[in-house]
C-alpha cells in the first residue's frame, strides 16, 4: 500500500477506524482522502488524521487508486451512480463495506464492469479487533486482492470467501455476532447480581471471563468443544450449568437465531439492490 492513494467515501465510524488502522500500519496521511456531505464530519476526520477531506466524491475518486465505499447501504445506489463517470475506463479498485449490497448491484449502478471487493466487517474493527470476510469479482487482480486484504488486516483479521452467497452466513456469524456475545454477557452479569455480587464485580468478572475464554480458544490447538470438555469435571459445577443449557436446547436456539439473521440479510440485500 506504499504508493497507493485511497479515497474513503463517507467519513463515519468505519472510515475512521480503517484510516486509523492504515496510519498505524505505516500509510501516510497524504495517501488518504475522505468525503462527507456533513461539514462537521469532514472537519473531524481531517483534524483527527491530518488528511484531506472533500465535499465532492468525484474529486476524491479522481485522486485515488482505491475507492472505499463506506456509506449506509440505503445511499449506495445514489453514491455509486454519482461516481460512475469518474470510474469508467479506469482500473481503480472499488471496495464496498456496505452490508447487503451485492456486487451485481454495484456493477449495475456503475453501468460498466469494474474491480470490486465486497467486505463484511464487524464492529470490533473500531478497536482494531475486527473479523472481516472478503469476496472479489473476476475483474479484480491478485495485487488488488492483496491491497483489500491488507486494508482489512490493519483493523483485525480477514478471510476470503469462495462465493458471494456466503456473505449472508458471514453477516449472521461475525457481522451480528458481537451482539450475541454482548447478550450472553448481559445475561451472565444479571444472574451474578441475582446471586449477590455487586454490579461492578459481576461486570468485571463477566468481561474478563469472556476475554480469557476467547484468548484460550484463539491460542489453543484444541477446538472449543475440547476446551469445554477439558474444563468440565464429571459431577462438578460446570457440568451442572452445561446440562441446563443442553436441556434448554441452546445449540438449536443458536442455529435458529443465526438462520433468522441470515434470512434477514437476504431480504435486506434484495431491497438494497432496487
Ligand atoms: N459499523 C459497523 O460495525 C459496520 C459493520 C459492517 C458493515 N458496516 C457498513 O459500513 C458502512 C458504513 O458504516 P458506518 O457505521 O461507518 O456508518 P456512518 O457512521 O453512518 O458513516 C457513513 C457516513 O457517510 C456519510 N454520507 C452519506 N451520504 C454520503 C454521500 N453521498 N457521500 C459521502 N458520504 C456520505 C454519512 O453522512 P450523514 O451522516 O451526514 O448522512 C456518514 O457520515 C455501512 O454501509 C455499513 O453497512 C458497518
Amino acid at each position: 500500500m506504499q504508493n497507493l492513494t485511497i479515497a474513503f467515501i463517507g467519513s463515519g465510524n468505519m472510515s475512521r477506524s480503517l484510516i486509523g488502522g492504515l496510519i498505524a500500519n505505516g500509510v501516510k496521511p497524504e495517501q488518504l482522502f475522505a468525503t462527507d456531505p456533513d461539514n462537521e464530519q469532514r472537519e473531524a476526520i481531517s483534524k483527527q488524521f491530518n488528511i484531506t477531506a472533500l465535499t465532492s466524491n468525484n474529486e476524491a475518486v479522481a485522486k485515488a487508486d482505491v475507492i472505499l465505499l463506506a456509506v449506509k447501504p440505503q445511499v449506495m445506489h445514489s453514491v455509486v451512480s454519482g461516481i460512475a463517470n469518474s470510474i469508467k475506463g479506469t482500473s481503480k479498485l472499488i471496495i464496498s463495506i456496505a452490508a447487503g449490497v451485492t456486487l451485481n448491484s454495484i456493477i449495475e449502478w456503475l453501468d460498466e464492469p469494474a474491480a470490486i471487493v465486497r467486505v463484511m466487517p464487524n464492529t470490533p474493527a473500531l478497536i482494531q479487533a475486527g473479523a472481516a470476510a472478503l469476496y472479489a469479482n473476476e475483474h479484480t487482480s491478485e495485487e488488488q486482492k492483496n491491497t483489500a486484504e491488507a486494508m482489512m488486516r490493519s483493523v483485525g483479521t480477514a478471510i476470503w470467501l469462495d462465493n458471494e452467497g456466503q456473505m449472508d452466513a458471514v453477516t449472521a456469524l461475525s457481522g451480528s455476532g458481537p451482539a450475541y456475545f454482548f447478550y450472553f454477557m448481559e445475561a451472565m452479569e444479571k444472574a451474578a447480581i441475582e446471586m449477590g455480587l455487586s454490579e461492578e464485580n459481576a461486570r468485571l468478572l463477566t468481561i474478563e471471563t469472556a476475554v480469557g475464554a476467547s484468548k484460550m480458544a484463539l491460542l489453543s490447538s484444541s477446538d472449543p468443544a475440547e476446551l469445554r470438555q477439558q474444563v468440565t469435571s464429571p459431577g462438578g459445577t460446570t457440568e451442572q450449568a452445561l446440562n441446563t443449557f443442553m436441556e434448554g436446547k441452546m445449540e438449536e436456539l443458536v442455529q435458529k437465531a443465526m438462520e433468522a439473521a441470515k434470512q434477514r440479510s437476504i431480504e435486506l440485500s434484495q431491497s438494497f439492490g432496487k
